[in-house]
C-alpha cells in the first residue's frame, strides 16, 4: 500500500489516498482494523467476497439506495453492534456507497472513523475525495448531506476490471470534466492521446489517468473545503444541466457521468454563444468527449421542458433567485454565470452548434 496524494481540507482535517498493489494487499490493509469496524457494501460489491465480514450492511446497488432507509439501516446494525465512536465505518463501493457510509459516519455519535474503500472510477476521481455526503430527497440529488472527510480513501485498480463499460464511461467523464478544469495541459493530453490504452483500462494509464485526475480535484477544494468561496463550485462544471436531466429523466436515461459529459457540452455552447468560452476551445473539448462515446446532441422533447425547469430550479447554485451555471472562459478557467431560461431552453431542445 503506497500514499498516493494527502489532501488537507478545513481545520488542517487530512485525507490520505493510498493505493493498493492488489486485492490481497487491500485485505491486508482492511484485515487490520479487527472487530470494531461496519462495512457497507450494495449487492455488486458484497459478490467480491466469498464470506462477508460480522458487521455489515449491503444496499440495494443504484442511486434509489441513497435515502433515510438506507442511512437508518447504517445506523441501526452501528447502535445494535455496539459500534464504538472510535469505531470505524468502511464504505466499500462505489459513489452511493461511499456517500451513504460517509453521511451515516458523520451522524453516527457525531462522527466516527471513516474508510472510503471507491470501486469504480468515478467515485475514485470524484465521490470519495473532499468530503461531501448527501441522500437524495424529494426526487432531487444530494439535497440533504453533510462535509465529512474519510480519514482515508484506499484505491485499488483490481477493483476496475469487472465494472461495466457503461460504468467505467460515467466516471471518465469526470475525468474529461477535470481535464478541462486543470490549470495545465497534462490530461487533457493524456486523453487524447492514450484513448485506446483508458478505454483498455491498461493498469499503468489508469494510474496516470487517475493521479492526474485527483490533482485537479485537490487543487480546487484544498483552497475551498466548503465551497464557500466559489472555487470549488468551477467542480460542477456540467452538473447544473446534468443533474437536471438525471433528475427529470429519474435517474432512468444516462448515468451521472454521462449526464455531466452532456451538461458540459451545454455548458460551452452556453459559453460560446455569450463571447465567454473561444469557438475553437468549446468545439475541441465537446469532440473529445464524443470520441469516448458520450452523446453530446442528445436533446430533450420539448414536452419535457417543464419537468427539465422545474428540476433546473432546485439547484442549490444560485444568486437572486437565478440558477448559476459553471462557464469555461479558457483552459481551467472557469466562471459562474446566471442563463436566461429562455437560453437555457434553446440550449437543451434545439439542434447541437457543434
Ligand atoms: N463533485 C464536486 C465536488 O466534490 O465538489
Amino acid at each position: 500500500m503506497n500514499t498516493l496524494r494527502t489532501v488537507t481540507l478545513d481545520n488542517g482535517k487530512e485525507t490520505e489516498i493510498f493505493l493498493a498493489d492488489d486485492l490481497k494487499d487491500l485485505s491486508a490493509h482492511l484485515g487490520g482494523y479487527g472487530r470494531s469496524v461496519l462495512w457497507v457494501f450494495d449487492t455488486n460489491t458484497a459478490k467480491l467476497f466469498k464470506q462477508l465480514p460480522p458487521v455489515h450492511v449491503v444496499l440495494e446497488s443504484g442511486e434509489s439506495s441513497k435515502n433515510f432507509t438506507s442511512l437508518e439501516r447504517i445506523l441501526s446494525t452501528a447502535m445494535d453492534e455496539g459500534l464504538a465512536r472510535d469505531g470505524r465505518i468502511i464504505g466499500f463501493g462505489g459513489g452511493v456507497v461511499c456517500d451513504m457510509a460517509a453521511f451515516a459516519a458523520s451522524v453516527y455519535m457525531r462522527g466516527c472513523r471513516l474508510t472510503l474503500v471507491p470501486t469504480t472510477l468515478l467515485c475514485m476521481v470524484d465521490a470519495a475525495v473532499g468530503g461531501k455526503t448527501a441522500i437524495d430527497f424529494k426526487g432531487l440529488k444530494n439535497m440533504v448531506g453533510s462535509f465529512y472527510p474519510a480519514d482515508e480513501v484506499l484505491i485499488c485498480f483490481d477493483t476496475l476490471r469487472t465494472l461495466s463499460e457503461k460504468e467505467f464511461l460515467n466516471g471518465l467523464a469526470e475525468v474529461v470534466k477535470h481535464a478541462l478544469l486543470s490549470q495545465d495541459e497534462e490530461l487533457y493530453k493524456l486523453l487524447l492521446t492514450k484513448k485506446n490504452e483508458i478505454l483498455a483500462r491498461d493498469g499503468e494509464t489508469l494510474r496516470h489517468l487517475v493521479e492526474l485526475s485527483l490533482d485537479v480535484k485537490i487543487w480546487y477544494i484544498e483552497q475551498d473545503p466548503k465551497e464557500s468561496l466559489g472555487i470549488r463550485q468551477m467542480l460542477n462544471l456540467g452538473h447544473t444541466f446534468g443533474h437536471a436531466l438525471e433528475s427529470s429523466s429519474h435517474f432512468g436515461l444516462f448515468g451521472h457521468g454521462s449526464c455531466v459529459a452532456w451538461g458540459t457540452g451545454r455548458a460551452l455552447e452556453a459559453g460560446a454563444s455569450l463571447g465567454i468560452t473561444d469557438k475553437a476551445y468549446a468545439t475541441g473539448a465537446t469532440k473529445l468527449f464524443k470520441s469516448f462515446g458520450y452523446d453530446m446532441d442528445y436533446r430533450i422533447g420539448r414536452g419535457d421542458w417543464i419537468d427539465f425547469k422545474e428540476h433546473l430550479s432546485k439547484d442549490k447554485k444560485k444568486e437572486a433567485g437565478k440558477v448559476l451555471f459553471v462557464l469555461m472562459e479558457g483552459q481551467g478557467k472557469a466562471t459562474l454565470k446566471p442563463l436566461e431560461l429562455q437560453m437555457v431552453q434553446h440550449l437543451v431542445i434545439a439542434k447541437p452548434i457543434f
